[in-house]
């Protein structure tokens, strides 16, 4: 009998050693040689990262202790003139089924291509709360203090059109469709609310080109991610969620996120020797320049043969070393590249996005020293900058926002 996966088209199309193999698979009691092809089948696909899941209901928002998926875009939105708090309510009810239903690989209500919805490939979509947002909502008593626009730096040139913004939508999936249908569906359904005020699209390494514990390079081509918070552990935990300060913020944390410019046309002027210098790691494996493999850790005290640090004192990891894990920031960073310019230069950089239980004492103080002194601002310049509240979990049958909304 013949294989029905066979078809007369793919065996005139498939070239004489796939036809002579389909035709032996044709008459399974002839006998077939052992060095003869193996008949050509239409090889079944595996099943992919496709149907992962990630959770939508729980104590905190998915999408921070979530491992990072492949694409990430983050919206902020500008609430219209009328939006007050019972409208913001049922905003966020909107908002929130939609992102339960898409999370979970189920179409949004009146999803007008739910079959894009089928594969959430760990689909996380996160909101945020900026400051615009409690004014309007007549609760600005109620935002935390430092949910405010940040100090000015010196090395900032910020743009208003990637800083700022009343609402933000972080959606992040390992797979680029299914994320740009989410993106669609939520961002419809706040349209009656809200309008675009900035989108900024970013990328990691695509799921499954390495080991998920491995760190990724950024676009500079240095591995980072290095040191960071490991989810689950209690250090995580500390730094990370709010524990203190406003009661409807508790299981929640607050997002900066800063649009950084890599100025990749005088980094790529730079030899080796001194990229390595300016962040203090080696390029190859991630090392301290003090050690050996990329987890050592690095020792600020090592001096070299005439007396020098071996990491120097401007180095960006010495500047931005915090000694208490508890105190840290939560990075999880993606890259983006917008194109090029007419005469062939990349627009890149990162999208840097920091979480933090307390933004003036955690995010503040590092980025005042890597203000003051950080060998690496040469080629990176902070462009975009935002900060929002970003509300906790929710159980099933409740909603984001609903312990400041209500
Ligand atoms: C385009 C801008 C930036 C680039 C290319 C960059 C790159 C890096 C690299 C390669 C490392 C070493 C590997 C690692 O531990 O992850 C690192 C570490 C780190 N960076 Fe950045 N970074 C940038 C901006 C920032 C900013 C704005 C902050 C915070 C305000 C920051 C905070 C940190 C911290 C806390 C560490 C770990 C330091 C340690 O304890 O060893 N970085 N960064």
């Amino acid at each position: 009998m013949s294989d029905p996966r066979i078809s007369r088209r793919g065996l005139l199309a498939g070239g004489a050693v796939t036809a002579a193999g389909a035709l032996a698979a044709c008459a399974p009691d002839q006998a077939v040689p052992a060095a003869a092809p193996r008949p050509a089948r239409a090889v079944p696909v595996p099943v992919s990262g496709g149907s992962a899941v990630e959770p939508f209901d729980g104590a905190h928002q998915a999408g921070i202790a979530t491992m990072p998926q492949a694409y990430g875009v983050f919206v902020g939105l500008d609430l219209l003139p009328g939006t007050d708090r019972e409208a913001l309510g049922r905003m966020m009810r909107l908002l929130t089924d939609d992102a339960r239903r898409l999370t979970q690989g189920r179409p949004a209500l009146a999803d007008t291509e739910p079959e894009l919805a089928l594969l959430p490939a760990r689909l996380t979509v996160t909101f945020g709360f900026g400051p615009g947002l409690f004014a309007a909502a007549g609760l600005a008593d109620r935002r935390p203090k430092t949910v405010a626009p940040l100090p000015a730096f010196t090395i900032d040139r910020l743009r208003k059109e990637w800083s700022g913004g009343d609402l933000l939508l972080q959606i992040c999936a390992d797979d680029a469709l299914t994320l740009a249908h989410a993106l669609r569906m939520v961002v419809k359904d706040a349209r009656s609310f809200a309008r675009v005020r900035w989108i900024q699209r970013g990328f990691r390494r695509a799921a499954g080109t390495h080991a998920a514990e491995q760190t990724q390079r950024n676009v500079m081509g240095q591995l980072d991610g290095t040191v960071n918070l490991s989810p689950g552990t209690p250090e995580f935990d500390r730094a990370v969620w709010v524990r203190e300060g406003p009661s409807w913020l508790r299981g929640g944390t607050t997002l900066v996120l800063r649009r950084i410019r890599a100025e990749m046309e005088t980094w790529d002027a730079v030899d080796r020797v001194a990229k390595e210098f300016t962040v203090g790691r080696r390029l190859d494996n991630g090392a301290p320049l003090t050690g050996r493999d990329e987890h050592d850790e690095a020792d600020f005290t090592k001096l070299n043969a005439i007396g020098f640090p071996v990491i120097s004192e401007q180095a960006h990891i010495r500047r931005a070393h915090v000694a208490d894990p508890g105190m840290r920031i939560l990075r999880r960073v993606y890259n983006y590249d917008e194109g090029l310019t007419p005469d062939g230069r990349a627009d890149s950089g990162l999208l840097f996005a920091s979480y933090q239980a307390d933004i003036a004492r955690q995010f503040i103080p590092v980025q005042r020293r890597l203000d003051e002194a950080d060998l690496l601002n040469e080629w990176t310049t902070p462009i975009g900058s935002a900060v929002f509240a970003i509300p906790p979990g929710c159980s099933p049958g409740g909603w984001i926002g609903d312990t400041l909304l209500t």
